[in-house]
């Protein structure tokens, strides 16, 4: 099984940014783990700060991947071109946020590409991807959001 980790803007400091809304391990460490947990699944992992590099990263995991755990960071709140590709591609993508985006700022409270995913998880921390990726896992048939 081929799934995809996709991270967006500011992730890539995982670790060191604000470790009291985001902890303290960096994404590289946490993606070792993770692998682990999953010997049979390959995981690629992709992180853009740029919006358009996330789009051409989506659009080449048509026929590659049978899911996407996606986290868009702030473009989650502000980008119809991400949720549009979302639509695009034959892909179930799961979203995911390290942090509870609905007890935080308002406008965190609107996610553009939440409606195009097949589900989305909030405020589990870093588990979250490893929750993802157990239910693309557990998934026989996937659904496209
Ligand atoms: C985030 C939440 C977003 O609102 C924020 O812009 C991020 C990280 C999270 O993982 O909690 O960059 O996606």
């Amino acid at each position: 099984q081929h799934l995809a980790i996709v991270n967006g803007p500011n992730l890539n400091l995982l670790g060191v940014r604000e470790p009291h809304i985001y902890g303290s391990e960096t994404f590289e460490d946490y993606l070792a783990k993770l692998r682990t947990q999953f010997p049979e699944v390959d995981i690629e992992y992709y992180q853009s700060n740029v919006e358009g590099e996330l789009i051409n990263f989506l659009h080449g995991c048509m026929g590659k991947k049978q899911g996407i755990i996606l986290n868009a960071g702030a473009y989650t709140h502000t980008s119809i071109a991400l949720a549009d590709a979302i639509s695009a591609i034959n892909v179930p993508v799961v979203e995911v946020h390290v942090s509870n985006v609905l007890a935080r700022e308002d406008f965190r409270k609107t996610s553009f590409i939440a409606a195009k995913c097949v589900g989305s998880i909030s405020g589990l921390g870093m588990r979250g991807y490893e929750l993802a990726a157990r239910w693309f896992v557990g998934s026989e048939t996937l659904p496209k959001g």
